[in-house]
């Protein structure tokens, strides 16, 4: 059997990058065997999260996700290789840091500071679909 080769927009959010694990987050990207295929360093405005944020509009996390990610730069990266979407998001490890399993991104780097949403270190497109929302709106 066979599978695609996808893209996949993983974002470094302003926690990662403030505590220089970039480089930590490509490491591990590459050391997986996927590629990268382009990246750039963005200072996100309200307007492209609420886009990239849009399905979250409404539920009580999304005012201070959309704060938190407009904190400081973020490193945008689009990221190629079989069923890359569905293993970054392994890489990534589940969204709760305090219970995100050690050896994920999440689970190795990420805690729970006590804030109005969790900080989690890395964002990783979930679909086909919304990769290439997401690639479209972060590399237009
Ligand atoms: P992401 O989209 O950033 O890759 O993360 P995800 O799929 O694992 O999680 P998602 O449900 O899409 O939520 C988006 C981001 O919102 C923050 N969040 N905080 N209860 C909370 O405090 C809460 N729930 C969600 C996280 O930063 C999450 O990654
Ligand atoms: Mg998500």
């Amino acid at each position: 059997m066979t599978t695609a080769i996808e893209e996949t927009l993983v974002l470094v959010k302003p926690d990662g990058v403030a505590r220089n694990l970039t480089g930590e987050i490509l490491r591990r990207i590459e050391a997986k065997g996927y590629s990268l295929i382009d990246i750039r360093m963005v200072q996100p405005d309200r307007e492209i999260l609420a886009k990239h944020y849009a399905e979250h509009e409404g539920k009580p996390f999304y005012e201070p996700l959309v704060e938190f990610m407009q904190s400081g730069p973020v490193v945008a990266m689009r990221v190629a290789g079989n069923r890359v979407i569905e293993g970054f998001r392994v890489l990534a490890g589940t969204t709760d840091p305090t219970t995100a399993a050690p050896g994920t991104i999440r689970g190795d780097f990420g805690r729970d500071w006590g804030l109005k949403v969790q900080q989690n270190l890395v964002h990783g497109s979930d679909s086909v679909e919304s990769s290439a929302r997401e690639l479209a709106l972060w590399f237009a």
